[in-house]
């Protein structure tokens, strides 16, 4: 559910951009003409458009543990960038067309940004734990690798995660599961220990009512 909404936001991103840059290549190529036709011609694919990108940012927004600076700036700027965008194609201002242009794509670089520093942090976090790293007690694991999305208490449910106090899962099938990954939750196969990875399952039934 997640990943389907995230690639429908990734999908309706590039073709907003897409439809941007060339509504913007034509303003400044002086192409009036062209630009009235594009612009009406892909009135309602936009809208739809940036219908989805919207809802589905704003549903992905609701499903993150935690809400980072640069994710604020980044709704900031894209929201900004909105009357910028209309008032410059509005009046065919050039220079306003191409800040608003130039808005979108920092926001999407910074998305791009946190991105990369957030995977880069995880693998460095579980180094850097090393006393939890090198431990083998399943609740220390847990709490270091799953309760993000998980809760504590195994309840918490971010991101389409599982109740896992009310999974009736077998040990084995959560040890696969915790390995391999399934939907949004990665696998942790190469970052746990298969050791460590049995003691999370383990503390994981645990959790069950
Ligand atoms: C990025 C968020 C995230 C993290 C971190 C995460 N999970 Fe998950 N987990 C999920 C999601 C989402 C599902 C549901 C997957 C599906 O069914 O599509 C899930 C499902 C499960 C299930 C299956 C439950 C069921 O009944 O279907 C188990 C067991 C589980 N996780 C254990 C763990 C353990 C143990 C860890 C830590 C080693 C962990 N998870 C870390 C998001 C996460």
């Amino acid at each position: 559910m997640y990943k389907g909404i995230y690639y429908t936001h990734l999908f309706s991103v590039i073709t907003f951009l897409l439809i941007y840059v060339i509504k913007t290549v034509l303003l400044l190529a002086n192409k009036e003409e062209g630009l009235v036709k594009f612009t009406k011609g892909i009135k309602v694919p936009e809208m739809i458009v940036s219908t989805l990108f919207l809802v589905t940012g704003v549903y992905m927004l609701f499903q993150i543990p935690e809400i980072k600076t640069l994710m604020i700036i980044k709704i900031l700027v894209v929201f900004a960038s909105i009357p910028v965008a209309v008032i410059g194609f509005k009046k065919r201002n050039k220079v306003l067309a191409v800040i608003s242009l130039i808005m979108i794509i920092m926001a999407y670089g910074l998305a791009e940004m946190s991105k990369k520093q957030k995977s880069a942090v995880i693998p460095t976090e579980t180094m850097d734990h090393s006393p939890a790293e090198s431990t083998s007690n399943g609740h220390d694991i847990f709490i270091n690798n799953c309760a993000r999305c998980h809760g504590e208490d195994g309840k918490l449910g971010l991101m389409g995660s599982r109740d896992l106090s009310g999974s009736a899962m077998d040990l084995n099938t959560r040890v696969e599961i915790i390995k391999k990954g399934k939907g949004a939750m990665a696998g942790f196969e190469g970052i746990l220990s298969d050791e460590q990875i049995r003691a999370v399952a383990e503390y994981s039934e645990s959790l069950k009512k």
